[in-house]
């Protein structure tokens, strides 16, 4: 048993901003399930988006663009909140050693889908990989935060491991720590804390195209949904526009926003700009528009994929801002200074997670969330881009501002039993993990994808349901393995998008359904669970 001040799930953005700052006041122990470096943030392109050119750009404009986005589900409080500290955060980063690209002295702001200015920071096209690497180099120099890797949080203790039973509506489920799995010795051990920070990032595996690495398995959401705290807005997922179309690869590659930012424009197989028939916007409209216009082009045209072209533009810029970009599609036979590149909308972000605060506390004593498994309230139905890295950011620091005041009056919950694996075995049958993965991932995407109906989420669920029973049963007879405690999650959160989706009855921002086509009129509701 291991007791910690502060335990932090996860070593993305969210999760290494509140260690570095909650080293200040005690000792801070970062768990995550693979290598340290292995998070979404890691794969961040386009950039970081914050009022960084007071000429040009306001708090004002970059709040209107987020609550526009966020198609009237934003709570405007947490807007501002974000965009007002962000600077301050992004100076953080800077400080810790972070670069972002300039020209002439001045940070080079490029421009994203509905954003009404250049605010874009970013580092060429792989934004992410460096500011985890500032974090994680900052956080080596830290001897106040210690990282595990290779340990898989499986649950949250709460009172119902000492025999109390707990459930959602009464508000007093406490967290006392974690069970994690060691991956090196395949044992359960329990962690104590006297505070917990989920940021476990997102859950694009749920679906079979997805941009996100493998870790995102919305690990985070499900242990907190089982533990009885609080959900939301589980059914607006993002699909990003504009993922490489190259059959047999995945995760799938990104091609940032960005590209479109800078010029690039989406096409047809016939060569035709078919973005203004859907929206004055053009290619740079909001992600949830460009993605339905681009699944309602490929179904007009029978095609599988469209093209973004930005081979017209100049051979230096595109080689400077978008190297990456350009050696991945290199590396499959296309030079994007030349050629179109093909593409298609995958599954990018969960703008929906773990109910918050506006301090990041959840609906669970002792326990906070940030980063993507959060629901802060910032995104709303549909999240601007480059807004995540931001709200990482800003609710790592504001969590931590908070537990910070409490933390002295906090003590350890000592009688917490050890993991009880009685009527487990090893199982030889780890291949129906495999098996209901693929299924699950199949049916999320042929039934709640981009386009629902009441019908389709119907039979998503009674096939759901079959995936879970069985899951559920291999579960309680089989040794944990990391791989199946990760079905089970995606499978939990799953569910939870489809419930969120069966409540919501209308179209809204990142929810599209055939059977309520319009919005509702008066104030839109949350999706809560
Ligand atoms: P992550 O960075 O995903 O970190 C999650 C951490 O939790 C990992 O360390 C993981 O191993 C750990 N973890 C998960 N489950 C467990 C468990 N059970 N036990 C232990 N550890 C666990 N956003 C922007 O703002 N701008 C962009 O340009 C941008 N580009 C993107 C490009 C791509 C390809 C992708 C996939 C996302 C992009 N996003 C972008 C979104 C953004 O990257 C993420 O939302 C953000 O990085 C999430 O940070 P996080 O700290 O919440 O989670
Ligand atoms: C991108 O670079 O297009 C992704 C930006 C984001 O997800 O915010």
């Amino acid at each position: 048993m291991q007791k910690v001040d502060f335990l932090v799930i996860g070593s993305g953005i969210a999760g290494l901003s509140f260690a570095l700052k909650a080293s200040a006041k005690g000792k801070v122990l970062v768990l995550t399930k693979v290598n340290a470096d292995e998070t979404n943030t890691k794969y961040a392109q386009g950039g970081i988006a914050a009022v960084f050119d007071p000429d040009t750009d306001s708090f004002e404009k970059h709040i209107s663009d987020t609550l526009i986005a966020g198609d009237g589900l934003c709570d405007r409080k947490i807007v501002e909140i974000v965009v007002k500290e962000g600077p301050d955060r992004i100076q953080e980063l800077i400080e810790y050693g972070t670069n972002f690209d300039k020209h002439d002295g001045e940070y080079d702001l490029t421009r994203e889908g509905g954003h009404s200015e250049n605010r874009i920071l970013h580092y060429k096209d792989i934004t992410g990989k460096e500011i985890e690497r500032a974090l994680l180099e900052e956080v080596s120099k830290n001897p106040n935060i210690e990282i595990l890797t290779h340990y898989y949080a499986v649950e949250l203790i709460t009172q119902h491991h000492l025999g109390i039973e707990v459930n959602r509506e009464t508000n007093d489920v406490t967290c006392y720590g974690v069970y994690a799995l060691n991956l090196h010795s395949g044992e359960v051990e329990t962690i104590l804390s006297k505070m917990t920070v989920m940021a476990t990032g997102g859950a694009g595996h749920i679906y079979s195209a997805t941009t996100n690495p493998v870790i995102a398995t919305g690990d985070g959401i499900a242990m907190v949904y089982r533990a009885k705290g609080r959900v939301r807005d589980m059914e607006m997922i993002q699909f990003h526009p504009t993922s490489l179309f190259n059959p047999g690869e995945y995760p799938s590659f990104l091609i940032t926003e960005a590209v479109r930012g800078e010029g690039g424009v989406l096409k047809n197989k016939k060569g035709e700009e078919f973005m203004h028939g859907y929206d004055p916007r053009g290619s740079l409209a909001p992600r949830d528009i460009v993605a339905r216009s681009i699944d309602a082009e490929m179904k007009k045209t029978g095609e599988d994929h469209v093209y973004l072209d930005i081979s017209f533009k100049p051979k230096e810029l595109i080689l400077q801002h978008f190297p990456n970009i350009y050696e991945k599609c290199l590396s499959i036979g296309l030079d994007i200074t030349k050629d179109q590149i093909p593409v298609v909308p995958a599954a990018h972000y969960l703008c929906g997670g773990i109910l918050v605060d506006e301090m990041g506390r959840s609906t669970i004593n002792r326990l906070f969330a940030c980063g993507e498994c959060s629901s802060t309230g910032l995104h709303g139905a549909n999240r601007l881009a480059s807004n995540s890295l931001l709200e990482a950011a800003v609710f790592g620091h504001r969590i931590a501002q908070d537990a910070l005041d409490d933390f002295d009056n906090l003590t350890f919950q000592d009688n917490v039993p050890d993991w009880n694996e009685f009527g487990t075995e090893q199982s030889n049958e780890e291949i129906l993990v495999t098996h209901n993965l693929r299924e699950l991932q199949r049916m999320m995407a042929d039934y709640v994808g981009i386009v629902r109906s009441d019908f389709r989420l119907e039979r998503a669920m009674r096939r759901l349901k079959l995936i879970k029973d069985e899951t559920e049963e291999f579960y309680k007879k089989t040794k944990l393995s990391m791989k199946l405690c990760e079905l089970r999650n995606l499978v939990q959160c799953a569910e939870l998008v489809i419930k969120c989706a069966m409540k919501r009855k209308e179209s809204r921002g990142l929810h599209y359904t055939t059977d309520y086509p319009y919005k509702l009129g008066g104030k839109p509701e949350n999706s809560v669970l």
